[in-house]
């Protein structure tokens, strides 16, 4: 089977495009390169001993798209591409709605045109926003607080209305909570532009010189230590949930909604303490006020995903820690 991947020399992407050549899938890719570099593409490749088809394309530009649509036969897709920063989101609303939702109108569009209808969407457990209680399952009120949040709720609709209306669509919409860590050979791994506005890549680069002092946004929040709990799941096993949908999507069709985290909670301190022990480094932190719109704890119920797909995340947080800071050492400038 022949899987195009959106975004896939990105971060998520760049390592489902690696378990789905070890599963022995034929991979396509298109990327625009805004927050990736085809280096990445590269580093699969000799993982993989693999080709991956790259296209350099916008999803946004349709004609582009049409061509590799119109040169390919494909048998389904996995999306990845869009804009993902939150804060980024806040300041520049029309930017996220017209990439991430325009740009998977027009995927979708394609993909109507030349008959493919097997789709994996990343979704996020943004889209729950401040959840009531934990552990979060699918069934939870979706209340995005932020434009990055509602346009992905905006695309797991608008999938749903594709498929209502052409029952032969197959689709998975797959809610992550906190990816994080990195293949374990140090070859790929998360490289954000900029100073980074998630942990485990501000972290890292703590720990290697790169960056002072982390700020611990808030210890007043009613969890065990007073710091944000989240649920942190290995790149590799998110990864491999995308196998395991794919593999789903073959036998079933229709549209499932599926939580991908480990069901186990991490404190920010928790967190800092396993990096250290990992990389044998001091993460020098300093306690600051909230960041606005965080949330004291989010994570999720996984047993959806466990009963659907035979799909559990095995990869703990000791490991996520080593996989980070082994990526993080052998190339302290990313794919630079
Ligand atoms: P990423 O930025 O590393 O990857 C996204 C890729 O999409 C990049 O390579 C980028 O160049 C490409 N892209 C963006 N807009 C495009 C466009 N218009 N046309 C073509 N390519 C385009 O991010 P990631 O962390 O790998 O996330 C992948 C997906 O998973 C995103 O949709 C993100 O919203 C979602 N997600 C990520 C997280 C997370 O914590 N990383 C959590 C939940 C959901
Ligand atoms: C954030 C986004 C979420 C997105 C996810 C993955 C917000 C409000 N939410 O989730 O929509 O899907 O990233 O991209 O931005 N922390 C610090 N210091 C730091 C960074 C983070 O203390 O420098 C804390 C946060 O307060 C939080 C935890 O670490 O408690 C995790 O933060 P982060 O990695 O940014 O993920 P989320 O906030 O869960």
């Amino acid at each position: 089977m022949n899987i195009l991947v959106t975004g896939g020399a990105g971060y998520i992407g760049s390592h489902t495009c690696l378990e789905l050549l070890n599963a022995g899938y034929d991979v396509e890719v298109i990327d625009n390169l805004s927050n990736s570099r085809e280096e990445s593409m590269i580093r699969v490749r000799e993982l993989a001993g693999r080709n991956i088809v790259f296209h350099k394309v916008d999803l946004l530009d349709k004609i582009g798209l049409d061509k590799v649509f119109g040169s390919s036969q494909i048998d389904a897709v996995i999306h990845f591409a869009g804009l993902k920063a939150v804060s980024e989101s806040v300041e520049f609303p029309l930017l996220y709605y017209q990439n991430n939702v325009s740009g998977t109108l027009n995927l979708c569009e394609a993909m109507k045109k030349y008959n493919v209808k097997n789709i994996v969407f990343s979704s996020s457990a943004t889209v729950y926003g401040d959840p009531h209680t934990v552990p979060v399952t699918e069934e939870f009120p979706l209340n995005p607080t932020n434009p990055y949040g509602r346009t992905k709720l905006m695309i797991e609709n608008i999938l749903r209305d594709v498929y209502n209306a052409d029952n032969d669509w197959n689709i998975s919409l797959l809610r992550y909570f906190n990816p994080a860590g990195a293949h374990q050979s140090g070859r790929i791994g998360e490289d954000p532009g900029g100073v980074p506005s998630n942990l485990f890549p501000y972290i890292a680069r703590v720990a290697v010189g790169k960056l002072n002092v982390l700020s611990v946004f808030g210890n007043d929040y009613n969890t065990t230590d007073g710091t944000g709990v989240r649920d942190y799941i290995h790149v590799v096993d998110v990864a491999l949930g995308h196998v395991k949908a794919l593999e789903k999507l073959e036998r079933v069709s229709g549209v499932i909604v599926l939580n991908l985290g480990t069901g186990r909670g991490y404190s920010v301190l928790e967190i800092i303490s396993a990096f250290e022990k990992a990389s044998g480094r001091k993460i020098p932190y300093k306690i600051v006020g909230r960041r606005s719109g965080d949330v004291a704890s989010s994570y999720a119920d996984p047993s959806k995903a466990e009963r659907e797909l035979g799909w559990s995340a095995c990869r703990g947080l000791d490991e996520m820690c080593e996989d980070v800071w082994r990526w993080q050492a052998s190339n302290p400038n990313g794919y630079e």
